[in-house]
């Protein structure tokens, strides 16, 4: 760990309560002169902590910062074993997770950041990662799986997602195929799924699910082109304390069992459960001539691809894609 982390650590252990610079220095054996500079960079960087003339540093009990010690403190058995790294600002923490993973990084790292500033969505679209308001997790994996049930990792993560949520806001989700989670009928969290195979094995080498969740609604609103259906989990009226924190650690608590169980498929359930669109008219998004096409939305099957059929009678099992709930 750098200097920076244990010092964020110590302090997120000791939250409320100050610590001189002395203290701090002899606990992670350093100089006072390093524990000073770790300090001012963190402060410049926008981490919430105090420092006090003959008292010492202070991280207020009430400031919402995401910290890998912040995070650790909620999880459990089912997650305990993941390496935590939390970044203030970043690129995309997708884009980080694949790098670790091309220079060797094993299973299990966890790349969490507060802010991206090139935030990706699917099909090459940028996701709006504001700092602040929201958090952003990619997971690092190295599952013994075939490549054709690799997809099941995003609706493991969608289930997970969900049920964190629920679980802190006590307020419904549900999922629209394949991957975005909606509350009230707006989407408050996206998931990209990013892969590579291994030519030796023709399996998984590795998988990054990157996460990104709308917690807080953003001062100034979500830009004009997403206002109309982007939402984030907590409105005006508040949020549990420590809420981002919290809600990392409570998706990998979650996420973490399905994985280690991938093709048992226990989280088709409570996928389908949330479905919505089961049932109802949509509309599937191609390309080319036949661009949009209304359907009926029928079943999902057990690879969680969407059974649908169209206006014509004609039947289809999509793998992957986009639908829309809006008539075109
Ligand atoms: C989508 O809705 O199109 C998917 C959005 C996925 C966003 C997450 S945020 C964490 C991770 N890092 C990225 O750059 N993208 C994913």
């Amino acid at each position: 760990m750098s200097v920076k982390e244990d010092i964020l650590t110590l302090l997120e252990q000791n939250r409320g309560k100050y610590l001189s610079g002395e203290e701090i220095a002899s606990k992670i054996s350093v100089t006072r002169s390093a524990v000073w500079k770790a300090i001012k960079s963190l402060q410049a960087e926008g981490y919430a902590i105090d420092g006090v003339t003959n008292k010492g540093y202070y991280l207020p009990p009430d400031t919402d910062m995401v910290s890998a010690s912040g995070i650790k403190k909620y999880l459990d058995d089912r997650a305990s074993h993941l390496r935590i790294e939390v970044y203030k600002t970043i690129g995309s923490t997708n884009d980080e997770a694949k790098k670790l993973a091309l220079s060797g990084e094993p299973d299990g790292k966890v790349i969490v950041a507060e802010e991206q500033t090139a935030g990706r969505g699917r099909k090459g679209r940028s996701f709006f990662s504001p700092g602040g308001t929201g958090v952003y997790i990619s997971i690092l994996l190295r599952p013994k799986i075939p490549v054709s049930v690799s997809s099941l990792l995003t609706t493991a993560a969608a289930v997970a997602v969900a049920g964190a949520v629920e679980q802190l806001s006590g307020r419904e989700t549900q999922i629209k195929w394949v991957n975005d989670i909606w509350m009230d009928g707006k989407k408050i969290c996206g998931i990209l799924t990013e892969a590579s195979m291994s030519l030796e094995s023709g399996g998984l080498d590795f998988a990054v699910v990157g996460i990104g969740v709308n917690i807080t609604m953003p001062e100034s609103g979500f830009p004009d082109e997403l206002s109309s259906i982007a939402s984030s989990v907590f409105g005006a009226s508040g949020h549990p304390n420590d809420i981002r924190n919290r809600l990392a650690a409570e998706i990998l608590n979650c996420f973490m069992p399905y994985c280690d169980n991938l093709e048992e498929r226990s989280f088709l359930f409570e996928y389908r459960k949330r479905l919505f669109i089961l049932g109802r008219e949509i509309t599937v998004v191609g390309s080319g001539e036949n661009a949009y096409r209304r359907a009926h939305a029928l079943d999902i099957d057990d690879d969680c691809h969407l059974l649908v059929r169209y206006e014509d009678g004609t039947t289809a099992s999509l793998s992957s894609g986009e639908i829309s709930i809006l008539p075109y």
